[in-house]
């Protein structure tokens, strides 16, 4: 038999690229690949690019460009990039980059092995359709091998809300939803392999509708799974979040008190701008009913400062909802101008202004941070252990409300769900004891 064939993945962005990266790589395993972490000794270089916000396709291009040397050195080297840049810029890729051999979109890679047959004959594989054949029908089920606690699944992909700042429904396409049956045979499947949590995945995954009672029928369908310990779902938006999802917070216990639910601005204005089909006020109050079914929720956001014709009392109503909604977790970004969405061809703000308000949103939200996870000290919580901490008889692992918490503890608790009392906190984990 020959040697199997080396392949490296670099995964930029969100989730589901690292979900469609696995995939990907079992993809070319039917091809004699195996995975390696350097692109040293690689066959094949992968860059799962993400197109999210600016400089992206720049960064892939450079990153290229440090991988020449390599393929001087290794003439059947074969590289490609797949992802969300790939859809974007397609043959452009090529045509800018000619080392590169292969261009696969988000919605295409199940189409990896006869790619991969071309480019090993000598030619260039570019595919960036929004095929009819569903990739998660085509690609083979999943290997069996033994695997870590956690898992990402992807449910739902696309995004037809067409928030004015966001490449994802050009990227990604239109919201299309995988039927609940072959989602509840994946997590089987990976229950099986020794995962414990699985994260749903969907750019939009609260507007789920592959099963009659959309995403919390599926999340029940998947709290019958025996081994199944946690779910979690993630990215959501205000207005999928219905009533039998908020319900399911306060009565499916496999279901993590922890939600990322961006709202982007506190200004209705903006909102408006923004094309959300939300208020601040709608959003405030959709989370005192999310609260009411389940107090102790840990909330996490996403925020955009700068968009365009944000003035500074715009600003002041996004600071506002922040600290009447109060979040555990949040990321935030200055506006990022991208090509062929609506808000592309309005006068964009300064870039100081801009960096002047991430400052001060950032500040707020780190101290709200902060608080949560200070308010975590004495708290009993319940710990999945997923690996092996820096110092000798440290395991770490994450808590119901996804904050990293280490502890003295033997080796067999990894993969087990353990009490722990949390003694100490800092800024981005948490310190506890073994009970
Ligand atoms: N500029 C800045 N941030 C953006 N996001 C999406 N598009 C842009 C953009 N053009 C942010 C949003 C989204 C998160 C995934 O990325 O906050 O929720
Ligand atoms: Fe982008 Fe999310 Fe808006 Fe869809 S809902 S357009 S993915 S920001």
């Amino acid at each position: 038999m020959s040697a199997p064939k080396k392949l490296y993945i670099k995964t930029y962005g969100c989730q589901m690229n690292v979900y469609d990266s696995e995939r990907m790589a079992e993809a070319l395993g039917g091809k004699g690949y195996v995975e390696t972490k350097t692109p040293d000794d690689a066959d094949m270089i992968l860059l799962n690019t993400c197109h999210i916000r600016e400089k992206a396709a720049e960064k892939v291009y450079s990153e290229l460009g440090r991988f020449k040397h390599l393929k001087a050195e290794k003439p059947d080297l074969k590289i490609g990039v797949a992802g969300c840049v790939a859809q974007a810029e397609g043959e452009e890729i090529i045509k800018r980059q000619p080392m590169v051999d292969l261009v696969v979109g988000p919605q295409s890679y199940h189409r990896l092995p006869a790619m991969e047959d071309a480019v090993r004959s000598g030619a260039k594989a570019l595919d960036t359709d929004f095929p009819e054949d569903d990739k998660f029908d085509t690609l083979k089920t999943r290997a069996k091998g033994k695997r870590g606690p956690t898992a990402f699944l992807t449910v739902q992909e696309g995004c037809d809300k067409f928030c004015a700042f966001c490449v994802v429904p050009y990227t990604r396409g239109a919201e299309v939803s995988r039927p609940a049956d072959r989602v509840i045979r994946e997590a089987q499947e990976l229950v099986e392999a020794g995962v414990k949590e699985i994260t749903l995945l969907g750019q939009n995954v609260n507007a789920y509708h592959g099963h009659a009672r959309g995403l919390a029928g599926l999340i029940w369908e998947l709290d019958k799974i025996d081994g199944l310990e946690r779910i979690r779902f993630t990215t959501s938006h205000p207005n999928d979040m219905d009533d039998a999802l908020i319900e399911a917070h306060g009565t499916c216990d496999k279901l993590m008190p922890y939600l990322h639910l961006p709202v982007q601005s506190g200004s209705d204005r903006i909102l408006k701008a923004m094309n959300r089909k939300h208020s601040g006020e709608s959003y405030i109050r959709l989370i005192e009913r999310i609260r009411a079914a389940r107090p102790d929720l840990l909330l996490s956001g996403d925020f955009i400062v700068g968009f365009p014709g944000e003035t500074e009392e715009d600003f002041e109503d996004t600071m506002s909802l922040i600290r009447e909604v109060h979040y555990g977790q949040a990321y935030s970004f200055k506006y990022s101008t991208r090509p062929g969405t609506p808000a592309a061809e309005k006068p964009q703000l300064p870039e100081d202004v801009m960096n002047d308000r991430l400052q001060r949103l950032q500040a707020l939200l780190r101290e709200q941070q902060q608080q949560t996870q200070a308010a975590m000290v004495g708290r009993e919580v319940k710990v999945l252990f997923e690996k092996a901490g820096r110092e000798t008889g440290q395991m770490i692992g994450k808590s119901e409300y996804l904050h990293a918490v280490y502890a003295e503890a033997p080796a067999d608790v990894l993969g087990q769900v353990r009490a722990v009392r949390i003694v100490e906190d800092s800024p981005n984990s948490l310190k506890g004891v073994l009970l």
